[in-house]
């Protein structure tokens, strides 16, 4: 079965606890269940990392880039957090291994601060999921499906 790689970044392990109001009472822990049920549905694998460290980030795009070239790998659903607004180093991440990433954001980041209307990781993406709460990763994986399978 190819995988998917659900991929969070910095401070999404406190979903749930993490400014309700933006990002709802939902876990990651219900995220990542949510993204292998819906995985599982379309006939695929969610593998699901998190990290607050950029660098381990970039090392897990590297090992799915390298599965994606393998047929082993369809893409990834990515939530960059705030690496989103800063990161070059995730775009060339995502340019140099040639993954599908789907960029996924829980809020609508343009309705937001407007240090939040960059993002390094779009021109890098495949499409883009912003705005519906974490029923977008669910959204991410049935777009990422219906164009990379
Ligand atoms: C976020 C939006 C980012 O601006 C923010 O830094 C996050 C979460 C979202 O899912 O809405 O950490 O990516």
């Amino acid at each position: 079965m190819k995988k998917i790689l659900i991929l969070n970044g910095p401070n999404l392990n406190l979903l749930g606890l993490r400014e309700p109001e933006q990002y709802g009472s939902r876990t990651l822990a219900d995220v990542e269940a949510l993204c292998a049920s819906t995985a599982a549905r379309l006939g695929y694998e969610a593998v699901c990392f998190q990290s607050n460290v950029e660098g381990l980030l970039i090392d897990k795009l590297h090992e799915f880039g390298a599965l994606h070239r393998a047929g082993q790998a369809l893409g990834c659903v990515f939530n960059p957090g705030a690496y989103t607004h800063t990161s070059v180093a995730l775009f060339d991440a995502i340019k140099g291994t040639g993954l599908p990433v789907v960029e996924c954001h829980i809020s609508n980041v343009h309705s937001r601060e407007a240090f939040r209307h960059h993002s390094y990781v779009s021109p890098a993406a495949t499409g883009i999921v912003v705005g519906f709460g974490v029923d977008g990763y669910e959204l991410a994986i049935e777009g990422l499906v219906r164009k990379h399978a």
